[in-house]
């Protein structure tokens, strides 16, 4: 979908939405079209007893004395305690509203907001954005769509009196937008289309937005010792992958920031077999390292000013003849043993290598991994919070700070000694399971053991990368959830 930021003028035929606040005071626009037909506006909100609240919206066909062939006045809420995300809901209601009714063009009418702490510009900026993270779609596999189930929806226009400012953070939103829809893509694909090797060759087509990208087989991986992340893999016929992304935008010789990002693109469980009911959802755990690809494809798309690396460990984990058993020990790149008492807890050993690659390698500043880590963090904090655990309080307190700013949110558990005591192995260093109890915080410790001291925070994202129903902003099973926060992270606390 083409979603355009333009000046104040609005247009005088097709279908306009202007935005109201609670109170139902018209903003500026509604106004002089309130006077264009005659108060019919006016008259339209009291007959129908609009009062502004959001998701609230008034549906005008055919007005009188202007040629618009429809309005709709949007509600918004309360003016005072309004926030973007609200505005970016308001307008992906109004993309699925416009394609129920097969619309095929609007315009916005971004005015200020009187009493609201948000810039006339940012107003318009997340108008815009609203709009297109509403209009993604995953339909390519479906090829008995009929054109009327098909968005009608193909062009937003959105007006405001800023328009300079808006469109330079409309560009910088819709990179971000960009990556979110890459980390989407990726989740959403099937996993016979996208495991490792053809992931990889998605990311080398990175290299056209200016980000390097390097690829290490399952030879490369062995001569550097990463035998945990190699044991995920071999029991597929997919050859494991690891991909490294790096984003130069910052001074040059500045330690760089570093994502890591689990990358299972299916997850049988292996020899420790998952149940069948469900298992189709396991396409998804590769959500962490879709964060990941999607968070360097927007920071290069906005040419952010830092240097970033993003590592993904791309594995396959199959129960075939040659997987690895409960009972194996394997040997990490830190040297570090670990006993497997379940191959279905294949992610933290994914990720034990990725880390300590990272660290050895790029001395970063910090380490964030993202993983669909744990069914456990889905019964603690279901879909809305992402679980965050860190060993380091300033790097969490920005995590979550960026988590409000952009409704990615997270919500940190605790970490310590006790914990780790339960990843004990009588005959390994470790064991890749702790008990029944803080499945996600054993988890967690195990990480732990592989950042070499480097401050790191891991993000585990069971609960958000996909959904069970959908969203305004978010129409499609894959969320894309953590290009965003990423994003955001970098953008307040990382660049020059
Ligand atoms: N990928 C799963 C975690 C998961 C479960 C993600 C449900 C999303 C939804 C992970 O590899 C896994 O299987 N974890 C096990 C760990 C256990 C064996 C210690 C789990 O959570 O059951
Ligand atoms: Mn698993
Ligand atoms: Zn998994």
């Amino acid at each position: 979908m083409n979603v355009t930021i333009s000046g104040s003028t609005l247009p005088k035929s097709g279908v306009l939405i202007l935005l109201a606040v609670e109170g139902a005071k018209l903003l500026a626009s509604a106004k002089s079209v309130d006077d264009a037909t005659g108060g019919g506006v006016a008259a339209a909100i009291k007959a129908a007893g609009f009062k502004g609240k959001s998701g609230q919206v008034l549906d005008m066909v055919a007005p009188q004395g202007v040629g618009l062939s429809r309005i709709f006045v949007v509600g918004l809420g309360g003016a005072k305690s309004l926030k973007v995300q609200a505005l970016e809901t308001a307008a992906g209601n109004m993309v699925a509203r416009a394609n129920a009714q097969r619309i095929k063009q609007v315009a916005i009418a971004a005015d200020p907001i009187a009493d609201s702490d948000i810039a006339d510009a940012d107003i318009a900026a997340h108008l815009a954005m609203g709009a297109m993270l509403a209009a993604y779609r995953f339909d390519g596999y479906q090829t008995k769509l009929k054109p009327d189930q098909k968005p009608s929806l193909s062009k937003v226009a959105v007006h405001t009196k800023a328009m300079a400012a808006a469109k330079r953070k409309w560009d910088v939103l819709s990179a971000i937008a960009q990556g979110v829809y890459l980390a989407r893509d990726l989740v959403n694909e099937p996993p016979n289309i996208l495991y490792p090797a053809s992931y990889a060759k998605r990311c080398r087509a990175l290299t056209s937005h200016g980000l390097k990208v390097e690829v290490l087989g399952e030879k490369q991986m062995e001569k550097l010792g990463m035998g945990s992340l190699l044991g995920v893999g071999q029991g597929s016929v997919r050859e494991s992958q690891l991909v490294i992304m790096r984003w130069d935008g910052g001074a040059p010789k500045t330690k760089p920031i570093a994502f890591v990002g689990k990358g299972v693109t299916f997850d049988t469980g292996g020899i420790s077999l998952k149940p069948g009911a469900g298992m189709e959802d396991m396409k998804g755990d590769m959500g962490g390292s879709a964060a990941v690809t999607g968070t360097m494809l927007a920071l290069a798309a906005r040419k952010a000013r830092v240097n970033a690396v993003g590592v993904i460990g791309l594995v396959e984990n199959m129960p075939d003849a040659g997987a690895q058993r409960p009972g194996d020990i394997v040997t990490s790149m830190s040297g570090q043993t670990i006993e497997i008492q379940n191959t279905d807890a294949e992610g933290r050993l994914v990720l034990a290598d990725a880390l300590w690659y990272t660290q050895d390698r790029f001395k970063p500043k910090f380490m964030i991994d993202l993983a669909t880590l744990t069914g456990a963090i889905l019964v603690a904090l279901g879909e809305e919070h992402a679980g965050l655990f860190s060993d380091n309080d300033k790097l969490s307190e920005q995590l979550l700070e960026a988590g409000k700013a952009t409704g990615e949110t997270l919500w940190r558990l605790p970490m310590g000694e006790a914990y780790d005591k339960l990843i004990k192995s009588k005959f390994a260093d470790m064991r890749n399971i702790g008990g029944r109890n803080a499945g996600s915080i054993t988890a967690a410790q195990f990480l732990a053991r592989f950042t070499n001291g480097v401050p790191w925070a891991h993000l585990d994202i069971a609960g958000t990368a996909w959904q069970s129903g959908s969203k305004p902003t978010s129409p499609s099973w894959g969320t894309g959830w953590g290009v965003r926060l990423l994003d955001r992270l970098v953008a307040d606390n990382f660049e020059r």
